[in-house]
Formats: C-alpha cells, sequence, structure tokens
C-alpha cells in the first residue's frame, strides 16, 4: 500500500497537470491531508489581469473548506510543479499560501515541497514563524 506521503505526490502531481499557467507556463499542484483523513487537491489558476492569479496551495485549501467546513485542520501538505521544460524545480510556497496554510495548521503541520534536487520537509512554524494573531 502507498504510503501517505506517495499519495499526496502522486495526487499533487495530477492536478498540477490541470493548471492554468499560460502566462508563467509554470504549473504548480498541491495536495493537502486532512485531520481527518480527507485528501483536497488543488492547482494554480492564472488570470491575464496578473494580480487574480490564485496558487495551488491556496486553491486545494478552498476546496477543502467547501466540504468541511471551518473546522478544517491541515496534518501534512505536498507542493509540486514543473516549468516551461517540463522540470520540477525548488519551490517554496509564497508568502500569502502560507499565511493562509497558517490559518488551518498547526505548528507541527508537515509541508512537502520540492528542493533543487530533493524533497524538502519541513513544519508551518518553520515556514513562517511568530504568525500574525490577535
Ligand atoms: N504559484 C503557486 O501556485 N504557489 C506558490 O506558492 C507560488 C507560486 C504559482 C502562481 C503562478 O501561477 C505561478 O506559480 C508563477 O508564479
Amino acid at each position: 500500500m502507498a504510503s501517505t506521503l506517495e499519495t499526496l505526490k502522486l495526487e499533487a502531481e495530477k492536478v498540477a497537470t490541470k493548471a492554468h499557467a499560460p502566462y508563467s507556463n509554470f504549473s504548480v499542484g498541491a495536495a493537502v491531508l486532512s485531520k481527518i483523513g480527507q485528501i483536497y487537491t488543488g492547482c494554480n489558476v492564472e488570470n491575464i489581469s496578473s494580480g487574480l492569479t490564485v496558487c495551488a496551495e491556496r486553491n486545494a485549501i478552498g476546496r477543502a473548506v467547501a466540504e468541511e467546513g471551518s473546522s478544517f485542520e491541515i496534518v501534512e501538505i505536498f507542493v509540486t510543479n514543473k516549468n516551461s521544460e517540463g522540470k520540477t524545480v525548488h519551490c517554496s510556497p509564497c508568502g500569502a499560501c502560507r499565511q493562509v496554510m497558517a490559518e488551518f495548521s498547526k505548528a507541527e503541520t508537515v509541508v512537502h515541497y520540492c528542493g533543487d534536487s530533493d524533497l524538502i520537509t519541513t513544519d508551518m512554524n518553520a515556514l513562517l514563524p511568530d504568525s500574525f494573531t490577535f
């Protein structure tokens, strides 16, 4: 049986093929495992008005919240990508995505993303330390 990591990787790779990325030619896929054991995926959706582009991570989270509601919690997330040459390159979640991920994460939520050659595995506390609260 496939491990959680393998499943998340496959799901993220699969959804990355659906990306709408005609401007950057950079396809991103994210797969999120929720606390109740569900997997949600999202890809980047670009727009000709570039500020309206939404990243893969935030689209996956949107799908998750639409299914589970406000109690949705991320246990683990895998983010992958393919550039215009079909290569997977180093790409960590952007600042906006880190903030939105933090909304539904614990400090120890596991985050996997692609490095130059290896997979990078870290956690939310490392990606967004001392995140905003009030
Ligand atoms: N992108 C993501 O989907 N996630 C990130 O965390 C960083 C950037 C997308 C947005 C845009 O469609 C493309 O990558 C190039 O910036």
